[in-house]
């Protein structure tokens, strides 16, 4: 707790000092740095999830449960922080593949996260019950990923 706090701290203090471009880029980085690595945990956790479904892995009842709690867990985290103005591909060219229509079209987007957490919501219900719950339940979490990267997100 005291480590978040001053990880608040630093990064109030650089956006405060920041008088040149230089450091808020560096401190816009350092966000979009952020949001990637809710993006790594997605599909780490989706990951292990989709190796049992196709058979790469065998079905461990008590790690599909923890990797879909998981996913589950951070689909509802609140990531306002992490998709600030400003931090688009246009703004931020070779920074990141965030389309500008994230906030040109917003709510869009809103609606992108939320058929997310309905769909991740429902494989933490079922992951851990068996093979099949977690087969019938996996596609809908894959395609809430696949319709926001469609729409939100530049090939590279
Ligand atoms: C609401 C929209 C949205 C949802 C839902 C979403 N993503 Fe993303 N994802 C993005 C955007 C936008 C980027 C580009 C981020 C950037 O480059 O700053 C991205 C980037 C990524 C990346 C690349 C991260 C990196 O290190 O550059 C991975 C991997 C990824 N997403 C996986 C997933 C998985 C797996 C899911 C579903 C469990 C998911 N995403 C759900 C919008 C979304």
């Amino acid at each position: 707790m005291k480590s978040l706090k001053l990880l608040i701290g630093v990064c109030v203090l650089s956006a405060g000092m920041a008088g040149t471009s230089a450091l808020a880029d560096g401190h816009l980085e350092g966000v979009i740095k952020a949001r990637k690595a809710v993006m790594q945990l997605y599909a780490h956790n989706l990951g292990i999830l989709g190796a049992m479904a196709k058979g790469e892995a065998d079905y461990d009842a008590a790690r599909a449960a923890a990797a879909a709690n998981n996913l589950k867990a951070v689909a509802n985290l609140d990531q306002n922080s992490v998709w600030p103005e400003g931090t688009d591909n246009a703004s931020m060219p070779g920074k990141t593949r965030a389309l500008p229509e994230i906030w040109s079209t917003y709510p869009a987007v809103v609606d992108k996260s939320n058929a997310l957490k309905d769909a991740a919501n429902a494989l933490a219900e079922v992951a851990g019950n068996d093979l099949a719950s977690l087969r019938g339940a996996i596609g809908g979490a894959g395609k809430g990923c696949g319709g926001c990267h469609e729409t939100f997100r530049a090939e590279q």
